[in-house]
């Protein structure tokens, strides 16, 4: 789900998500999803494609309705600790962009995961070509506006520390309705539900949530910095960003959805 980057965190490096930290610390990217499985609503029988499923939470939890779940992931270490929690699904590192599966699929799942490819026309394509004639593609992620308060803090904080060229390394995508529903209905599909919906978002680990948060997902705006320079720009960000969104000792993230159902058309 991650570009590649380097960085001096400890933890995290060269397209690898820390699993244990994102189990940890960041759990509440898949427990929010939960209705978006009302969306799917996974039918007894059908097989479904998990298209960037993580540690394999909400995989397991579409099993669960007597669906046969693939889940794939760009991240390893992800991969590994799905594999670990749940042995008896099928977990495979692949690429959105590169999906490489022969099986076809009655859906096409994901959650949180889109925003982080930059070339949608070519997952889009990907998400056509595995789907069965009348399958169904649902989605949600970072939609326009998506964490523009936290991102601002970071372009000011990266300004003032003299590292601007450093906000060029953006890694997000995060569309509006319209841009991204013209792209789906190009490849052929038809949508059937879009919306845009703020999801003002408790990071969780109270004083510390916002400095995980930037450890975990922000770390490759932070390329070629000295890690003691790191920690005084993450100290900036949140003083900056504190007023708007440090609320009764919890950072709440400007977190905006786009959630998407769309059909492969057979004609
Ligand atoms: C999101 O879920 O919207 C998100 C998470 C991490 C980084 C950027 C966006």
């Amino acid at each position: 789900m991650q570009n590649n980057t380097t960085n001096n965190f400890p933890n995290i490096s060269f397209n690898e998500w820390d699993a244990e930290l994102y189990e940890s610390k960041h759990s509440f990217v898949s427990n929010l999803a939960v209705d978006l499985l009302e969306l799917l609503n996974p039918q007894i029988g059908e097989k479904i494609l998990d298209l960037g499923c993580g540690t394999g939470h909400l995989t397991y939890k579409i099993t669960t309705r007597g669906a046969k779940v693939v889940g794939i992931d760009n991240a390893p270490t992800m991969i590994e600790e799905a594999h670990r929690c749940y042995p008896d699904i099928k977990f495979l590192v692949r690429d959105g962009v590169n999906i490489e599966l022969k099986e076809t699929f009655d859906a096409v799942f994901s959650n949180a995961a889109l925003h982080w490819i930059k070339e949608p026309k070519k997952v889009i394509h990907n998400i056509w070509r595995v789907l069965k004639p009348g399958g169904r593609f649902v989605t949600e992620f970072g939609g326009k506006g998506n964490i523009e308060t936290i991102i601002s803090g970071i372009y000011e904080a990266l300004d003032a520390a003299g590292y601007s060229s450093n906000k060029q390394l953006n890694p997000w995508y995060f569309p509006t309705v319209g841009e991204y529903a013209t792209l789906l209905e190009s490849e052929g599909f038809l949508l059937t539900f879009a919306s845009l919906l703020e999801r003002p978002t408790k990071l969780e680990n109270g004083e510390s949530g916002l400095r995980n948060w930037i450890k975990m997902f922000a770390t490759c705006f932070f390329e070629g910095i000295p890690e003691k320079k790191q920690n005084i720009i993450i100290d900036d960000i949140e003083n900056k960003l504190r007023p708007n969104l440090y609320k009764k000792g919890k950072w709440i993230a400007d977190y905006k959805r786009i959630r998407i159902m769309a059909f492969k058309e057979v004609h």
